[in-house]
């Protein structure tokens, strides 16, 4: 969809994350005109940062890419049965600026783990998590990735076809969302 600014969070700050390898997979078959990777390493929400030096721009900066997208695709790790601490601090602080970046914004979640579930529950709390913000999310399919690493080769592009089968569907299912948006 060469036409599209794509966003992508990834809840894991790692740099072998398996959830980043996801992420551009799910851009690479969306095929936008743009892909960025929004920065979340955030300091940990204060409310004294805020009322003292502010919101810091970093996290301004993604507030207003996520505006200026016309898509955003958020992967998420599971940590303890949830979202990373990362990706709910990330959300927090975008709360937290002027207006609201995802209003009526086309959001897509995905997530992966070595385990058989795919981050089954951190995908579930994501999306309940993103609610309140009033995006387009796309209810399905639920890509959750399991056994990720079996599902990558060492260029970190999806092998299994059955993941490839839904991420297609999930990005088909963004696009029509977007257009659907514009229209
Ligand atoms: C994990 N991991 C994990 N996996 C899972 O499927 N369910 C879980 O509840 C947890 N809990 C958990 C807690 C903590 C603190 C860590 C560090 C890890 C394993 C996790 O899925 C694995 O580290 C992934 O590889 C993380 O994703 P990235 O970094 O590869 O994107």
């Amino acid at each position: 969809m060469a036409e599209f600014k794509l966003v992508g969070l990834c809840g894991s700050l790692r740099k072998a994350s398996t959830n980043l390898m996801l992420l551009h997979e799910v851009a690479r078959i969306f095929d936008p005109e743009s892909f960025v990777v929004g920065d979340i390493d955030f300091p940990l929400y204060n409310e004294d940062i805020e009322n003292g030096p502010g919101i810091p721009d970093k996290v301004q900066r993604l507030a207003d890419q996520i505006a200026d997208a016309d898509a955003v695709i958020l992967s998420t790790p599971e940590y303890n049965k949830g979202t990373s601490g990362v990706m709910k601090n990330a959300l927090d602080w975008i709360s937290r600026t002027e207006g609201n970046c995802w209003k009526d914004k086309p959001v897509a979640v995905v997530s992966a783990s070595p385990g058989a579930q795919g981050a089954a529950r951190a995908h579930s709390m994501l999306r309940t998590l993103l609610l309140p913000f009033r995006p387009r999310l796309v209810a399905a399919p639920e890509v959750m990735a399991g056994q990720i690493k079996s599902q990558l080769d060492e260029n970190g592009t999806l092998t299994n076809d059955m993941a490839i089968k839904l991420v297609t569907e999930l990005t088909d299912e963004l696009r029509r969302e977007v257009r659907r948006m514009a229209a």
